[in-house]
C-alpha cells in the first residue's frame, strides 16, 4: 500500500504495532490517548487546520503557511496558560486531533476548552466526546482547576452534543454572531465544574502512596 507523506510522518498505523510502547502519552481510556505536541507532527497539524471543512465550526478559517504553523507550535509548546494534547486513536495509534486548555489561571482555577477532531474520517466516532472527557479530568484532577469553560456556535451539532457528554452544560449566548449558511447564529458558552465532574481515568493515579505495611506509620505532623 502506498503511504503518504503524512503516514510517514505519523509512523505505522496498525493495531499490532507496537507505536504505543514508544510513543510519549499521558493520558489512556478507553478508545483513544492523549500525549503531548510533537514537532515532527506539525505538518500534520497545519494540515489539520488548514482544513475549511473543519476550522468552519471553530474560527474564520485562514490559509495557514509552515511559517505559521511552526511559529505557532513554538508559542502553543511554551506558554505555561495552555497545555495542548495530541489525540491518538488507540486502536491504530494515529494521531486524529489535538486538546487545548487555554488561558489557565493558577489563582482563579479556570481555562478554557479547545478541540478538533482533525481527521474528517474520525468523527462521529465517539473519539471526540472521549477526548474532550481525557482533557477535562486533566484540567480537574492533575491541574486542580474548578471552572472550565468552551464556546461553540449553535449549529455545531456534534461539538455540543460531545460537550455535553463530557460534563459541559450551558450557561449563556451571544446572540447572532456567527454568520454561516445565510443565517447569523448564537454562540453558545458552556461550562463544567470539577464538583460536577467523576475523574475517569486520573482519580487512580493521582493518590498518595499507600504505606507499607511493614514499616512504622508515621504520624503526618511529625513527617518532614
Ligand atoms: C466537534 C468535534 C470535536 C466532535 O467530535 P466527534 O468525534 O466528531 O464527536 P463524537 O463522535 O464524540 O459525537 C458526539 C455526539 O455528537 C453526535 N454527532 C456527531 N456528528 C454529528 C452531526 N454531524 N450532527 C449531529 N450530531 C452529531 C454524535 O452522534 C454523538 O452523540 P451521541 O453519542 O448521542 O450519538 C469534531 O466533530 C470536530 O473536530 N469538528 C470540527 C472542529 C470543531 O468543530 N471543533 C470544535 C469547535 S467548538
Amino acid at each position: 500500500m502506498n503511504r503518504t507523506p503524512d503516514e510517514d510522518l505519523q509512523g505505522p498505523h496498525t493495531a499490532d504495532s507496537n507505536a504505543g510502547a514508544t510513543r510519549a502519552v499521558n493520558i489512556v481510556g478507553e478508545r483513544i490517548a492523549l500525549g503531548p505536541f510533537r514537532r515532527d507532527l506539525i505538518p500534520v497539524y497545519q494540515r489539520w487546520i488548514n482544513d475549511f471543512a473543519t476550522m468552519r465550526t471553530y474560527d474564520t478559517p485562514r490559509p495557514v503557511t509552515a511559517e505559521q504553523a511552526t511559529a505557532w507550535y513554538e508559542e502553543q509548546t511554551t506558554k505555561e496558560q495552555i497545555t495542548r494534547f495530541t489525540v491518538y486513536e488507540l486502536a491504530t495509534w494515529r494521531p486524529i486531533g489535538k486538546t487545548a486548555l487555554y488561558d489557565i489561571d493558577f489563582h482563579h482555577r479556570s481555562a478554557e476548552f479547545g478541540i478538533i477532531i482533525g481527521e474528517p474520517d474520525y468523527r462521529g466516532k465517539g473519539y471526540g466526546s472521549e477526548a474532550t472527557l481525557l482533557t477535562l479530568d486533566y484540567a480537574f484532577t492533575a491541574l486542580n482547576l474548578h471552572n472550565v469553560f468552551l464556546t461553540v456556535a449553535e449549529f455545531n451539532q456534534a461539538g455540543r452534543r460531545a460537550y455535553a457528554k463530557a460534563g459541559f452544560r450551558e450557561f449563556g449566548r451571544r446572540r447572532q454572531c456567527w454568520m454561516m449558511g445565510g443565517h447569523l447564529w448564537d454562540e453558545i458558552y458552556m461550562d463544567c465544574l470539577a464538583t460536577e465532574f467523576s475523574s475517569p481515568v486520573l482519580g487512580r493515579v493521582f493518590v498518595p502512596d499507600q504505606a507499607n505495611p511493614s514499616t512504622p506509620k508515621v504520624p503526618r505532623d511529625e513527617e518532614e
